[in-house]
């Protein structure tokens, strides 16, 4: 890979410019938001102004690429308060996704490979199973249908032309400045129900080296977990985290409150319930986790101020 395009280069996306730029790549990074152009050229990226909803804005992304990584989430579109919506937790959800608009403009570019960041939203509930790549999705939330949308329309270029799209799915992203210790600290956060569901997450900096071994290893059509050693319950990871803080651990919400100031798909991913496998990024990617578990990476995530105890 000698050039990289990362679309929406945001919190992953900065991680990710930084390990390629350090492996020599040359990197641009999109952003709608010409104030965070700075950002990005700090990650030692290119920044280019792209916007998936201005057809005008996507022709010519992918020239002169070997490797496209899409991080574009799916838009959520409020409903329910007339048009336009109003955005609030609790009114219905629905999404749109450029993710066809995107495949065709890198369909003819001839890239290596076109990698995906998904999520693993996309399984619904399975009361607490073990989870791997060959387990069916039961896409439950719109967000989650959205995201399955968007798969699907990588599956069928790759089945039909030979596009050379590898879907990596992340399950909860975390690392400085964004974890569930800091929304904690901030009182931003509650156990929704009883706790006892699993709950996975992936450390910024591993799943960087996850994207970087699927743009390089990555099986076209296939599909990568980037989860770490140890899915936990809720409660038990919520009680660590406040520890390390040195607060008290954060209160319940019963599970009607949750829906109504949450809203319907961020609900689904604090209640999902699943323990996620990574045989296949090891075995197949030959990834080596910085942060195999929650023990290490959110203490990693912290300032040293921030922790109660080391
Ligand atoms: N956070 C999680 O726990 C989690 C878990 C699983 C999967 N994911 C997915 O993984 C991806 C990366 O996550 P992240 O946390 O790094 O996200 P992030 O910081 O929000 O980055 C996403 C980027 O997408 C860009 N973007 C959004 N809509 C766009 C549009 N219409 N046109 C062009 N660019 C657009 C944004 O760019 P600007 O705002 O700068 O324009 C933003 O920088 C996202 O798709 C996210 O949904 C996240």
């Amino acid at each position: 890979m000698k050039a990289a395009m990362i679309l929406g280069c945001g919190y992953t996306g900065k991680r990710l410019a930084r390990l390629l730029c350090e492996q020599g790549v040359r990197v641009r990074g999109t952003t709608r938001d010409a104030s965070r152009a700075a950002a990005i050229s700090e990650a030692g990226a290119e920044p280019v102004i792209l916007d998936t909803t201005k057809v005008v804005s996507l022709i010519s992304l992918a020239e002169g690429m070997d490797v496209v990584f899409d991080m574009i989430p799916p838009r959520r579109i409020a409903q329910g308060a007339g048009s336009g919506g109003s955005g609030k937790p609790g009114d219905e959800e629905s999404f749109e996704d450029d993710t066809a608009a995107i495949v065709a403009v890198c369909a003819g570019a001839r890239l290596e490979k076109f990698v995906y960041l998904g999520s693993t939203g996309i399984y619904g509930e399975v009361a607490g199973d073990w989870i791997d790549e060959q387990t069916p999705v039961n896409p439950a939330s719109p967000r989650a249908r959205a995201r399955h949308a968007a798969e699907e329309t990588l599956r069928a270029a790759h089945a039909r032309d030979g596009f050379p799209a590898v879907i990596v799915r992340a399950p909860g992203i975390y690392g400085p400045d964004r974890s569930l210790a800091h929304r904690i600290k901030r009182g931003a956060y509650r156990v929704p129900g009883k706790g006892d569901n699993y709950l996975n997450r992936i450390h910024v900096d591993d799943l960087a080296q996850i994207l970087a071994a699927a743009a390089l290893r990555g099986s076209p059509g296939a599909v990568y977990l980037a989860t770490d050693d140890q899915p936990e319950q809720a409660r038990v990871l919520a009680d660590f985290c406040a520890g390390l803080l040195g607060l008290p651990p954060p209160p319940s919400v019963d599970e009607t409150e949750a829906a109504r100031t949450m809203g319907e798909s961020n609900l689904a991913m604090l209640q999902g319930d699943k323990r996620l496998s990574n045989r296949r990024i090891k075995e197949e990617l030959g990834v080596t986790l910085r942060y195999p578990t929650y023990r290490e990476g959110i203490p990693a995530s912290l300032e040293p101020g921030e922790r109660s105890r080391s």
